[in-house]
C-alpha cells in the first residue's frame, strides 16, 4: 500500500462530471459550489437555518446556534421536532404513502417491498408496544439486529417516543454488548432470534442471553422472529415482536422533542480503553443528514433507487440508510447478507434487479470484488447506475479506477466521502455535478464546513504540506459529547488548538486546487475493512486471557482490508508458545470484541522493546510489521536484540 501513497502524491487524472449529469444536478458547476460554499462559511447560521426549513418543526427555534459553552454546542435552540415524523409521516401526509421505502432482500433470497405507509404503521405499532412495556423518553434501548426493515423500524420507534437508541453491530460479541449496556445503562434490548450470514444463522438472541447473564439492568427484551432458530425466552423479560405488535394500535402521536434531545449513542473505538459512546441529538443531526444526502448523492426522489451496503450497526447505516435517506423520502435497497453469498455477483444481481441508480459502499468491498474477478460483474446489466460512492477508509487509485470503469461504466461520478462517527454526516466529498474528481481525494468540504490542515503550532499548512485535519466551525450534526464523559470529549477532540477547533484525528494535506487528501489516522486507531478498531482495545482483550502477560498491537498494510492487525504477545512463565495457543488467542479476541478484531498475525516474543522508563516502543513494532528496515533509533532500548529477534519472527510468520 505504500506504493499507493506514492501514486496519491503524483495523481493528476481529473474527471469532470458529464454535461448531462451537471445539467440535471442540484449543484451544476464548480463556480456554483464555490459561491454557495463561500456564502455558507460567511453566514453559517443563515445557511443552516435555511436548510433546517426543509424539515417539519413542531415549534420553531429561537436561536440557530449557541456556541457560548464551546465545545458544547446547541443547535436550533428552543425548536421542537420529531425525527420519526420527519422520516415517515411527512411523506405519507404529502401523498407518498404508497412509495416504496425499502426494497428488502434477505440473504436466502426472500424479498419484501415496504412502503412509507407500512413503515409508518409498523413504527407506530412497535412504538406503542415499547410504551406499554414502560419505555419512555430518555430511556436507553440497545438494538442488536440483522439487516431487516425492522432494524429501521426499531430505531425510528425509539426516535418517535424519545427513547435513545444504541445500535450494536450484529457481528460484535456478547461481551461487547455487556460493555455497551454497562456504559449506556440501557433498560431494554431489541433483537432477533438470528440473522442470515453466509448461509448460517448468527445467534443474536443467544448472544443477548449471554450478555444479560452478566448485566442485570435490562427489564425488557423484544425478539423479532427472523430465522426460526430455537431460542430461549425468559418469562417476564422476553417478548416476541409479532405478539407484542399484533394488537398494538397504529396510532402513536409524534411528540415534539427538544432539538437537543438525545437521538442516539453509538459506540466507536478510540486510542485508549473501551469504546466511547458518541452522543448525537435530534434537530441538528437530522438537518445535516437530510441536506448532505440530498446534495452529495444528488438525490432525485422521483427517479432514484439508492443502495448503501453498510450495516445499521455503523454510523453510515444510521445517517445514510435510516435518517438521511428517509428524511428525503428516498426509495432504497436493503440487503441482509454477505456480498459473496451465494457468489461474488450478489451485489450486481441486486443492482440489476432493482435498477439501482446510486450505490454507496466501502473501498474494502471494492478491493475484494477486484480480486474475485470481473466475470462476476460482467454477468449483470449495471446501466441503471448514475452515481457511485465510497466511505470508511482511503481508497487507493487502482480501486477507484476499477470502480469507475467496471462498475460505473466510465459514466458515473464517484463521491469519495470523508467523515466519522463523531461528525454524524459527510464532511468532505465531491458534490457530484459540480466538483471534478481525482482518484484518491475526497475533494472539498460540504457547505458550512470550514475544514483546514494545521501544523503542530496551529498554523494552517500550505498546499501539499501534511498536517492534522481540523474543522474550524461547529456544524449541526457534530457529536455533542462522549456519553457520561464530557472531560474525555474535551480532551480527545478539542485539546490541542483551543475549544473551538475540532481535531479529527486524521492526517491530511490539500493540493493546489484545494482538494483534501486524507492519509489516515494519526492515533492508535486502526481501520480494518473500514471499521475502526483501537489497538488498546485488542491489547486489553489479549491480556484478559490467562496465559498472556503483555501485548502490543499494531496495524500493517493489507491488500484487501486496508489494514490488518498484528499482535505481539509475551506469555506468562511456564506457558508454551504453540500454534494451538495462537488459535485460541485469536478466538479469545473474537469472543471479547468480535470477529473483525481477530489478529491476522500473532507473534510470541520473550520481551517487547521498551524504553528505559518501560514504555513499549510501538514505533519500532510498526516498522517491523511494515516489512522494511527498522530505521528507528534503538539506543534507548533495554535490549537491542529484541528488535532483531522480533523482526526475524515476523518475517518467518508472514512467509510461512
Ligand atoms: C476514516 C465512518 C479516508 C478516517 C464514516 C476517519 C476515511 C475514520 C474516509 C472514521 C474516506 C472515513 N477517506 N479515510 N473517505 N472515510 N475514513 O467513525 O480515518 O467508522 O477518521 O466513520 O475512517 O471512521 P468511522
Amino acid at each position: 500500500m505504500s506504493n499507493n501513497i506514492e501514486s496519491v502524491l503524483s495523481e493528476d487524472r481529473v474527471f469532470d462530471p458529464s454535461e448531462e449529469f451537471s445539467a440535471n444536478a442540484h449543484v451544476k458547476s464548480l463556480e456554483e459550489y464555490e459561491a454557495l460554499h463561500k456564502r455558507s462559511i460567511e453566514d453559517t447560521e443563515g445557511f443552516w437555518a435555511e436548510q433546517a426549513g426543509d424539515l417539519k418543526w413542531q415549534d420553531q427555534w429561537d436561536q440557530v446556534l449557541d456556541w457560548s459553552d464551546a465545545p458544547f454546542a446547541k443547535w436550533f435552540v428552543g425548536g421542537k421536532i420529531n425525527a420519526a415524523e420527519n422520516c415517515l409521516d411527512r411523506h405519507v401526509e404529502a401523498g407518498n404513502g404508497d412509495k416504496i421505502a425499502i426494497h428488502w432482500v434477505g440473504e436466502p433470497g426472500d424479498t419484501r417491498d415496504v412502503t412509507y405507509a407500512e413503515l409508518l404503521e409498523d413504527t407506530c405499532k412497535f412504538a406503542n408496544a415499547m410504551k406499554s412495556r414502560g419505555i419512555s423518553a430518555g430511556d436507553r434501548v440497545l438494538i442488536y439486529m440483522p439487516m431487516v426493515p425492522e432494524a429501521a423500524v426499531a430505531m425510528l420507534a425509539c426516535a418517535r417516543i424519545g427513547a435513545v437508541h444504541s445500535v450494536v453491530f450484529g457481528g460484535f460479541s456478547a461481551q461487547s454488548i455487556v460493555d455497551r449496556l454497562g456504559d449506556s445503562e440501557a433498560t431494554a434490548v431489541i433483537t432477533a432470534d438470528g440473522g442470515w450470514r453466509r448461509g448460517g444463522v448468527v445467534p443474536l438472541k443467544k448472544n443477548v442471553d449471554d450478555a444479560l447473564a452478566k448485566y442485570d439492568g435490562v427489564k425488557t427484551v423484544f425478539v423479532l422472529k427472523r430465522c426460526e432458530n430455537d431460542v430461549e425466552m425468559q418469562d417476564g423479560r422476553d417478548y416476541w415482536w409479532y405478539e407484542e405488535t399484533a394488537d398494538a394500535s397504529a396510532d402513536c402521536p409524534a411528540e415534539g422533542f427538544d432539538a437537543e434531545h438525545p437521538l442516539y449513542i453509538l459506540y466507536t473505538s478510540g486510542s485508549t480503553g473501551k469504546p466511547k459512546g458518541i452522543l448525537h441529538t435530534t434537530g441538528g443531526y437530522l438537518t445535516y443528514t437530510n441536506s448532505t444526502f440530498k446534495y452529495i448523492f444528488d438525490h432525485k426522489p422521483d427517479s432514484d433507487i439508492y443502495w448503501c451496503t453498510a450495516d445499521v450497526g455503523w454510523v453510515t447505516g444510521h445517517s445514510y440508510i435510516v435518517y438521511g435517506p428517509m428524511a428525503n423520502g428516498a426509495t432504497q435497497v436493503m440487503y441482509e447478507g454477505a456480498p459473496n453469498f451465494p457468489d461474488w455477483d450478489r451485489f450486481w444481481e441486486i443492482v440489476a434487479k432493482y435498477k439501482v441508480t446510486t450505490f454507496y459502499t466501502a473501498p474494502t468491498a471494492i478491493r475484494a470484488f477486484i480480486k474475485a474477478g470481473d466475470e462476476h460483474v460482467d454477468k449483470h446489466d449495471l446501466s441503471s447506475l448514475r452515481l457511485l460512492g465510497t466511505v470508511g477508509e482511503p481508497i487507493n487509485p487502482e480501486a477507484w479506477m476499477w470502480y469507475r470503469d467496471k462498475i460505473g461504466g466510465g459514466r458515473c461520478p464517484i463521491v469519495d466521502t470523508w467523515w466519522q462517527t463523531e461528525t454524524g454526516g459527510i464532511m468532505i466529498s465531491p458534490i457530484p455535478g459540480a466538483i471534478p474528481t481525482k482518484p484518491g481525494t475526497a475533494t472539498r468540504p460540504f457547505f458550512g464546513i470550514d475544514a483546514a490542515i494545521f501544523d503542530e503550532s496551529g498554523n494552517p499548512c500550505g498546499p501539499n504540506e501534511g498536517g492534522k485535519l481540523v474543522i474550524r466551525k461547529p456544524w449541526p450534526s457534530m457529536l455533542r459529547t462522549i456519553y457520561k464523559d464530557p472531560e474525555r470529549f474535551k480532551e480527545t477532540y478539542w485539546n490541542e488548538y483551543g475549544d473551538t477547533i475540532y481535531i479529527a484525528g486524521d492526517g491530511a494535506r490539500t493540493d493546489a486546487d484545494g482538494n483534501f487528501w486524507i492519509v489516515g489516522r494519526l492515533d492508535d486507531v486502526l481501520n480494518v475493512s473500514g471499521h475502526r478498531l483501537g489497538t488498546a482495545e485488542v491489547e486489553s482483550a489479549l491480556v484478559s486471557h490467562d496465559d498472556v502477560a503483555e501485548s502490543a498491537v499494531v496495524g500493517r498494510p493489507h491488500e484487501i482490508k486496508g489494514q490488518g492487525v498484528v499482535a505481539f504477545v509475551t506469555l506468562k512463565g511456564g506457558v508454551d508458545a504453540t500454534d494451538d495457543l495462537k488459535k485460541e488467542l485469536r478466538n479469545h479476541v473474537g469472543t471479547e470484541i468480535g470477529a473483525i478484531a481477530k489478529p491476522d498475525e500473532i507473534l510470541f516474543a520473550d520481551r517487547l522493546p521498551k524504553t528505559r522508563s518501560g514504555k513499549i516502543m510501538r514505533r519500532l513494532l510498526k516498522e517491523i510489521v511494515a516489512g522494511g528496515e527498522v530505521k528507528g533509533d534503538t539506543t534507548t532500548l533495554e535490549d537491542h536484540e529484541v528488535v532483531a529477534q522480533l523482526k526475524e519472527e515476523f518475517d518467518k510468520a508472514v512467509h510461512s
